[in-house]
């Protein structure tokens, strides 16, 4: 049992203070598109039963009920749950919202598909909690079921920060945010460093997050008992290349 972690992630003001730049209106506008091709990409059928691991506020749940699916959103964030749920209430889904703590929630044998949309994957300082999710997932799907994830490959970090650094700023409604990004080649671990500046009041956040190569990917989804392994530059399907923004995986639990 996971008692408090201590994590970065496990910061509610993180995600409260940085919300308007990791969810920007393009971003949030795109969901209904994103999770419509992440469903296709999974080849899911209209009643399939799907959980959307580490949801957030819920974005893309609402759009895989919307398209017809049985959905279960999760995350660890009881603000976003809470949120979820008066959605819930307003608009009259039928959409089941927990807060749990990815490295612990397991439904054995009860979803055909799990996704975990926008880079949700990697938070952990111990790598084996990462495979802990993946074998939580695993044990969690159907027979036959498949997981989705979309993260930020090892090797488009490389390509955007090939001296292992950077920094940018960004001004969104008047507040700037700079950006300091540092990767560990030894741990895989991308550190990022965001300074929110609002008017004279500033605030600094910590995050860490390990980037999987598809080769990682690759190794760690086969050694919990994963088949049908496959790599996509982006929701759309497009290839894993030069060209690629994203590090898509998709991988099927036997029948
Ligand atoms: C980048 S956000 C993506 C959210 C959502 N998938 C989306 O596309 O909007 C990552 C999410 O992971 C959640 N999270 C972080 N650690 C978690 C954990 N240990 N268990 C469950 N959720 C977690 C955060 O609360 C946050 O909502």
């Amino acid at each position: 049992m996971i008692q408090s972690s201590n994590e970065w992630f496990d910061d509610q003001s993180y995600w409260k203070n940085n919300r308007s730049f990791i969810w920007t209106k393009q971003r949030i506008t795109n969901s209904g598109i994103g999770a419509r091709y992440a469903m296709q990409l999974l080849g899911a059928c209209q009643g399939d039963s799907v959980l959307d691991l580490a949801c957030g506020f819920g974005r893309h749940s609402f759009e895989f009920y919307r398209n017809g699916f049985s959905v279960t959103g999760v995350d660890l964030n009881s603000d976003f749950i809470s949120e979820a749920k008066l959605k819930v209430i307003e608009t009259e889904a039928s959409i089941r919202f927990i807060q749990a703590d990815m490295r612990e929630f397991v439904e054995p044998e009860s979803y055909n598909h799990i996704v975990m949309m926008y880079n949700s994957f990697g938070y952990f300082k111990n790598p084996m909690d990462d495979r802990r999710v993946i074998n939580n997932c695993f044990r969690s799907l159907l027979p036959r079921g498949k997981l989705l994830i979309s993260a930020m490959g090892r090797e488009i970090n490389q390509r955007h920060m090939p001296s292992g650094e950077s920094r940018h700023w960004w001004e969104k409604d008047g507040k700037y945010r700079l950006q300091e990004c540092l990767f560990n080649e030894k741990s895989s671990q991308l550190s990022i460093k965001w300074i929110l500046l609002n008017g004279s009041v500033s605030s600094t956040f910590n995050y860490d997050v390990r980037l999987y190569s598809k080769q990682e990917f690759l190794d760690l989804l086969t050694e919990v008992g994963f088949d049908d392994i496959q790599f996509y530059g982006s929701l759309k399907g497009t290839p894993y290349d030069g060209e690629a923004h994203s590090l898509v995986v998709t991988a099927q639990k036997p029948g």
